[in-house]
């Protein structure tokens, strides 16, 4: 049987847009924006994707486009080396990780669409009235499970249908949905009494952050970066896998990584006017969780029309998790489809039947929740994308540098030789010295970063010394 395609470049870089758009745009960018010195930490933040992101997302690409294979199969064909499938193995493995924590968040924000779809219907907003209480029930026990189970079964509806028939089709309707309503929000959110505070607040340009913490700030710039372009966990290397025209790759990364900043930047234009109008602290009810669902929830209540711009807050959450949830299971069924032959469904349901059960393990137990969200993801996609830019540098070499080419136009012919050695050298240096960083206590390196990269480094030499590749 012939491998799937995109149907359409556009289909290609909606999918790639629909798995980089997600939870990391509009619960975690806002909130890391504005407690790190509003638009000084978002000038930070676009230097790292220009810098770090874009040619990451590249490097994916072209691994991904080289092999036309899952992550294993994709850097077991392109070294000849069987030791390096077990590289692509972590990555499935940090899939499966992120994708337990994931679909439970999912789980929650359908639980909260499904709310306001109901306060919309009855009038009854009891849900958003008491706002701590409402989230604590919603995020524990049975009900937390349930939706859970709820999500990831939507997401697994649409991987059945293809690449094609599904991610394609669905994609390419949630993305304009998406920005649609993000933008009538952001409307809304300018008419509010605290709009002008709020964007005061947001994009205040704090130089003293800068100064006195810039090394500080280039730790959480660089984790936000690779979560929200999708790296290090080889969903771009798998969407990438399905290209079979050359079309060029760096125009293409560039253009997601502009459509995904722009969706980060309106999260935060709608949801700080809200706050402020308020007079919600926005640092009062933390960040993450407790922000979205017990602030902004709280908010929701109080103010004319709450319903309604609940209902479609929310509507634009659940379709930002759920094409981003796809990308994320995405990678395990092509690995079994094309290391095993399975069939799609059967792929699906083996995948999405192992991710219920430990999606419901992090959706019961906060603190392993916490672990894995807080701490291993972030740590899980540093190592990740180091090594495939080791691999795209040193492994790839050349051939890394013709497939950038193809199909790029004048400026990307240019740019192949340094961009390879910026993400063979300099990135996986940069990536090594954001991890330690940022995961170090007082000033100490972090106890599992530290293993996580010695464990991932004792591999990679222990693969690259066994290599059987030949040098051409
Ligand atoms: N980019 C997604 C978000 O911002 C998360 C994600 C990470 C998806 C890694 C796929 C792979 O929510
Ligand atoms: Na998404």
């Amino acid at each position: 049987m012939t491998r799937e395609t995109w149907a359409t470049r556009a289909g290609f870089i909606l999918a790639a847009v629909g798995s980089a758009v997600g939870l990391g745009n509009i619960w975690r960018f806002p909130w890391i924006t504005a407690e790190n010195g509003g638009s000084a930490f978002l000038a930070v933040y676009l230097g790292i994707v220009l810098l770090v992101g874009v040619p990451g997302l590249l490097g994916m690409f072209v691994i991904g486009r080289r092999a036309k294979r899952n992550p294993v199969g994709a850097l077991r064909s392109l070294s000849g080396s069987n030791r390096w499938g077990f590289a692509g193995g972590f990555l499935i493995f940090s899939s499966l990780v992120l994708i337990s924590f994931y679909s439970v968040v999912g789980g929650w924000i359908l639980r909260y669409f499904g709310e306001s779809v109901v306060g919309l219907v009855t009038g009854n907003v009891r849900y958003f009235a008491n706002p701590g209480a409402a989230f604590g029930a919603a995020s524990a026990g049975l009900d937390a499970v349930a939706f859970h189970l709820v999500f990831l079964a939507l997401a697994a509806v649409i991987i059945v249908a293809g690449i094609r028939g599904g991610i394609e089709i669905a994609t390419k309707w949630m993305m304009p949905a998406i920005f649609t309503l993000l933008v009538g929000l952001g409307i809304w959110a300018s008419t509010q009494s605290g709009a002008a505070e709020a964007y005061a607040f947001y994009l205040r340009f704090d130089v003293s952050t800068l100064q006195n913490n810039f090394f500080g700030l280039l730790g959480p710039a660089a984790g936000q970066a690779l979560f929200t372009l999708s790296l290090g966990v080889g969903t771009m290397i798998t969407y990438a896998s399905y290209l079979d025209e050359d079309r060029s790759l760096p125009f293409d990364g560039a253009t997601i990584a502009v459509l995904n900043t722009i969706v980060g930047v309106l999260a935060g234009l709608v949801v700080f006017p809200l706050l402020f109008t308020l007079g919600i602290e926005p640092g009062q009810t933390g960040t993450g969780a407790g922000a979205l669902f017990v602030g902004l929830a709280g908010a929701f209540a109080q103010l004319p029309g709450g319903t309604l711009v609940a209902t479609a807050f929310f509507a634009v959450v659940a379709l930002a998790a759920l094409s981003s949830a796809i990308s994320i299971l995405e990678i395990s069924v092509s690995f079994l489809v094309d290391e095993y032959g399975l069939a799609r469904r059967r792929a699906a349901g083996l995948v999405g039947g192992l991710v219920a059960v430990t999606g419901s393990v992090c959706a019961l137990e906060p603190s392993v929740f916490g672990f894995v969200a807080g701490t291993l993801v972030d740590i899980l996609l540093t190592v990740g994308l180091a090594v495939c830019l080791v691999f795209v540098g040193w492994v790839m070499g050349r051939d890394a540098i013709t497939e950038f080419r193809n199909g790029a136009g004048s400026l990307g012919q240019t740019i192949a030789t340094p961009w390879l050695f910026g993400v063979g050298v300099l990135l996986p240096i940069f990536l090594v010295f954001t991890l330690l960083t940022t995961f170090g206590v007082d000033g100490k390196i972090g106890f599992w970063p530290t293993v996580v990269a010695a464990v991932a480094v004792a591999i990679a030499a222990f693969v690259s010394l066994r290599s059987e590749r030949s040098v051409v």
